[in-house]
């Protein structure tokens, strides 16, 4: 894509109706920008715009399967993209989520403890105590301006009989891209201590920094159990066409999983997710190339308005999803939220959702129009100048 196509993809004026973040934030205020849910105000990619539209004059809607083209659509774009190939297992899944809810399911028992890192994508925790295990939290450190795992603790919870480890690669939010060595140590810990590692790794083509995405399952570990949790949704936002695949090298943790989800319902795959994803995974690099570079520009955005104030933007390795510490501006997260929403029409949501590690922090959206972003930053650093 070059020239006028780089950006034909921003739709510029708000979001469609059933917009979840448009509906409810537009419902707050007419003039509210919202910059909290997790998609783009991008159009999907052209390719599965058009399947969709063929899917659709196919005109019969009955019951479907997964065909074996898509996982071999999914393996083709991994190899293209970070030229890796996925186990040959694998389960198709209503959704991320659905996974990590059956993989705690399956892999413990209720009590259990079940090791996540925050601040992280708060399902996670909701997950683990709505199955009435236990939440041992393993908190990321942060020196010297970027956050890493804390291995030291990670191995003493795991060895204190932790039985998963949910694992957010890259991590939301903190927009940290986990490297090699990071992965290796956190593989080998759970597989010394015979923990699950469940690797949720939906955000793992949203790389902004040019850094290299490690799938968990490239690594070798002898002993390890691992389930990888994939996506097209977050990479091409289309998450109101939700499925995922969930792969792994041990058939026995696919049939756990699909045994935790049986009674659930959604054994019948959305054909419009199959045809839209397929298209994605075959035909959305090019879509996903100009994506990511419109991204750099606007994290640049954000850096420029906010440059004078004293809030430390976390570095953007992956995600579309800015983590900024604006604890020396207020340190109670929430009222800064609320001020921001009111006062600049900007919804943004507070670090502390996402555990207690959070505080401090808001995060923000930026995948959405240049000019919508640049004039809500400039709102939003009116409201914290005059804080500081
Ligand atoms: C880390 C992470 N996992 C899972 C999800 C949701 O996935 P799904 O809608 O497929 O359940 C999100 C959405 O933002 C996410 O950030």
């Amino acid at each position: 894509m070059t020239g006028t196509q780089l950006d034909d993809f921003v739709v510029p004026g708000p979001g469609p109706s059933d917009s979840v973040k448009w509906h409810l934030s537009r419902a707050h205020h007419p003039d509210m920008d919202p910059f909290w849910v997790a998609d783009m105000d991008f159009r999907a990619p052209e390719p599965v715009l058009s399947a969709l539209r063929s899917r659709t004059e196919a005109a019969v809607f009955g019951c479907s399967f997964v065909p074996d083209s898509l996982y071999e659509a999914y393996s083709s774009w991994t190899a293209r993209r970070y030229g890796f190939s996925p186990p040959v297992d694998h389960l198709w899944l209503p959704g991320v989520m659905a996974g990590v809810n059956a993989a705690v399911a399956s892999y413990s028992q209720p009590g259990d403890g079940i090791i996540i890192q925050p601040p992280v994508y708060f399902p996670f925790a909701e997950t683990v105590e709505r199955l009435g295990r236990t939440i041992v939290e393993n908190t990321l450190v942060r020196t010297d301006g970027r956050y890493t795992m804390n291995l030291d603790e990670l191995e003493k919870r795991a060895s204190a009989g932790a039985k998963v480890l949910l694992l957010c690669s890259p991590h939301n939010p903190v927009g940290r891209v986990w490297d090699e060595n990071e992965l290796q140590a956190t593989a080998d810990i759970c597989a010394h201590h015979n923990v699950v590692l469940v690797a949720d790794e939906i955000h793992a083509d949203l790389i902004v920094s040019g850094r290299r995405f490690v799938p968990a399952a490239s690594l070798e570990t002898s002993g390890l159990k691992l389930v990888t949790l994939v996506s097209a949704t977050k990479t091409f936002n289309i998450p109101g066409l939700p499925g995922a695949f969930a792969y792994s090298r041990d058939r026995s943790l696919l049939d756990g999983l699909a045994k935790g989800l049986s009674g659930c319902g959604g054994g019948i795959p959305n054909v419009m997710t199959l045809a839209g994803t397929s298209a994605a995974w075959q035909e959305g690099d090019a879509w996903l190339d100009a994506v990511i570079s419109y991204l750099k520009t606007n994290e640049a955005v954000v850096r420029d308005r906010f440059d004078h104030l004293p809030v430390t933007i976390e570095p953007l390795e992956g995600t579309y999803l800015l983590w900024m510490d604006c604890s020396r501006i207020d340190s109670n997260d929430l009222r800064l939220q609320r001020r921001l929403r009111d006062e600049a029409r900007a919804w943004l949501i507070q670090g502390s959702r996402f555990g207690a590690a959070g505080a401090g922090f808001l995060r923000m959206n930026i995948a959405t129009s240049r000019d919508r972003l640049d004039a809500a930053c400039g709102r939003i650093a009116r409201v914290l100048e005059t804080e500081t």
